[in-house]
């Protein structure tokens, strides 16, 4: 007898929701071939597309710079969709970093000494000179701009880093004029101020071994503890495990993402530099107690060089400032030498 094959369930159709309770925008139907463009994820998370942003007619635009205003003030975490970075440049990334947490130990030695400033690392934890051996991680991390700095090993990684930070640094850009423009600024006046031409960026791999004494254990493995980023504006995506948790309206959330999308994380310097209209959101990463779980991440800031202080249009009466000018270079320097502490780093701009 003939076994039927199985019919794969009937999809209910797709409901978006005619408003978007955190936006007001009014949501619209998914676009052909592309991804939908939808305000928010199922869980609220908000959903920014930047072909609106960039191809938009005015209308358009003014909608979704808005909406972009709204996630970073709301939640300093959003997903964009539609962001021109291929996906199989993407995955060529996550593959280069996958392939380099698999060589042999001597061929990483020279880069595991390094310190926070060093152009290349390759580690565990997140500094294990100070957090022990609790947070269950692997990485590698690279200076990609104005210099791209690489292992030689594997062979094809640097191929890749370059065309990756390129094409992620144009984004990340884009986005950063959208947001100034979002403060009621021109949209060159964030970039102006923190000498972007001169921008500092870095890629960053990630991975997390499964750990049976994962995330439900008290005092079990995390993958990363609680922190903001120390930069202007973080890209991330993953490798289809989920674990990127951030903090909204006081509760954790588990981050799903739609696929082919990048997160974006706000970091401190968009909170120094809207004078706190912004704000750097707390997120960490859990570990799984199954699979191993990789991110990439490519982060931009301020040249190293820059002063960073608030946008002086953004601290008008009875404003003030609410952060002094510290040089980016000595901010990164030390959030990274220090146990991460929630937003423990802003402190030294207070
Ligand atoms: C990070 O915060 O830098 C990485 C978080 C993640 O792996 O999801
Ligand atoms: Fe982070």
């Amino acid at each position: 007898q003939q076994i039927k094959p199985r019919q794969p369930p009937a999809r209910p159709p797709q409901i978006f929701p005619l408003l978007c309770l955190h936006c007001t925008i009014m949501a619209s139907p998914p676009r052909s071939p592309g991804q939908p463009n939808r305000p928010c994820s199922e869980d609220g998370i908000p959903v920014v597309d930047l072909a609106v942003l960039v191809n938009g007619d005015a209308r358009e635009r003014s909608q979704a710079v808005r909406h972009l205003g709204r996630a970073c003030q709301d939640w300093g975490f959003f997903m964009v969709t539609n962001h021109g970075v291929p996906e199989d440049l993407q995955s060529a990334m996550m593959d280069a970093c996958k392939e380099l947490f698999g060589l042999p130990p001597e061929q990483k030695a020279e880069f595991m000494d390094a310190g926070p400033m060093d152009p290349v690392r390759v580690g565990t934890g997140f500094n294990s000179a100070v957090d022990g051996a609790r947070y269950w991680r692997d990485y590698v991390k690279m200076f990609a701009h104005p210099e791209l700095h690489c292992p030689a090993k594997p062979d094809g990684l640097r191929g890749v880093a370059a065309e990756y930070a390129a094409r992620t640094r144009g984004l990340l850009l884009e986005l950063t004029a959208a947001i100034s423009e979002s403060l009621g600024l021109p949209a060159g006046r964030i970039a102006e101020r923190l000498d972007l031409g001169s921008c500092f960026q870095i890629l960053v791999g990630n991975h997390y071994p499964p750990c049976a004494a994962g995330p439900d254990d008290d005092d079990g493995a995390v993958g990363l503890p609680a922190h903001s980023d120390h930069g202007l504006l973080t890209l991330l995506f993953q490798n289809g495990v989920d674990g990127l948790q951030v903090k909204h309206d006081g509760r954790w959330l588990l981050a799903k993402p739609i696929p082919g999308s990048f997160f974006v994380i706000a970091g401190d310097q968009l909170e120094i530099v809207s004078n706190g209209r912004y704000k750097g959101v707390l997120h960490r990463a859990l570990v799984d107690r199954a699979q191993a779980r990789m991110s990439c991440v490519s982060l931009l800031g301020p040249c190293l060089d820059a002063v960073v202080k608030p946008v002086p249009e953004l601290a008008v009466p009875p404003l003030g400032l609410e952060f002094r000018g510290v040089k980016y270079r000595d901010y990164m320097e030390h959030q990274q030498s220090n146990k991460l502490n929630e937003k423990g780093a802003l402190d030294l701009v207070r």
